[in-house]
């Protein structure tokens, strides 16, 4: 079947995923598979990112979070971790406009704090400049770490405790949740990994608890229209349990 087809065909099913999250992994992998520097693999990691915005704004799917640059990715070579943030900045100032027109409203989630100056003036000049869309919400996750996202909430609810506007017993799951980084945005119904590895490297802890995952070996530079129609349309045959019996 033909790409139109099959998302005619996925646009009409009642099982399709309101969020979709995406570990974007191997693009230092792709590049050293062609001889070529690390950051080349990043940047060909760019037109992935477009068509599933594109194809997740097209289908209906209503939140695209993608792991753009985790807190452990500090810890790699200055040149790289260099060569990311000028490139981050690049994209959102280039592809705003194609973002604005896909409806799409940017979200950021993580300790953006450690980012450079510039890299969050851009962040917030183009959140702003986006922030009239609803068709997609499409979150960055940048220096984001998981385990860090439950302690930054633990700490801001420790605070509220000590000051007495929360109180212990009212510690509930749904009131837990009010303190992470997104707390509006529902849990994402299908995570995808790229590249073959089977772990969640410290991406949305909290959040994935009854997630359906997808893993593809395809390197996160090749991942193109028909890999994304295969993980969406495998998730609508899942069978979701929550625990329940079946
Ligand atoms: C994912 O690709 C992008 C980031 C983590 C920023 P990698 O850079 O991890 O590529 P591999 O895993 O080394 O191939
Ligand atoms: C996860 O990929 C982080 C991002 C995709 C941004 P990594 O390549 O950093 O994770 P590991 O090292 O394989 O666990
Ligand atoms: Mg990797």
């Amino acid at each position: 079947m033909d790409i139109e087809a099959q998302i005619e065909e996925l646009k009409a099913s009642p099982n399709l995923p309101r969020h979709v999250a995406i570990i974007m992994d191997g693009n230092g992998r792709w590049a050293r598979h062609r001889q070529q520097p690390r950051l080349a693999g990043h940047r060909a990691g760019r037109e992935p990112v477009r068509m599933c915005v594109r194809t997740c704004a097209r289908l209906g799917v209503e939140y695209l979070t993608l792991y753009t640059f985790s807190l452990e990715n500090w810890k790699r070579p200055q040149g790289e971790v260099k060569g990311l943030m000028m490139f981050l900045e690049d994209v959102l100032k280039t592809e705003y406009l194609e973002l604005d027109e896909n409806g799409v409203r940017l979200a950021v989630i993580g300790r953006t704090e450690m980012l450079a100056d510039s890299t969050r003036e851009v962040i917030a000049d183009t959140i702003r400049k986006l922030e009239h869309n609803n068709r997609l919400v499409l979150t960055l996750a940048i220096s984001y770490g998981g385990r860090a996202e439950i302690c930054d909430a633990a700490r801001k609810l420790a605070g509220d405790i000590r000051d007495g506007s929360l109180l212990p017993e009212d510690v509930t799951e749904d009131r837990f949740r009010d303190y992470l980084y997104a707390p509006l945005t529902p849990d994402p119904d299908l995570l995808i990994r790229t590249s073959g590895e089977m772990r969640i490297s410290n991406f949305l802890l909290w959040q994935i608890a009854y997630s359906e995952i997808h893993v593809t070996d395809v390197y996160w530079p090749d991942f193109n229209e028909e890999h994304l129609l295969n993980g969406i349309r495998e998730y609508t045959t899942r069978d979701r349990r929550y625990g329940l019996a079946s």
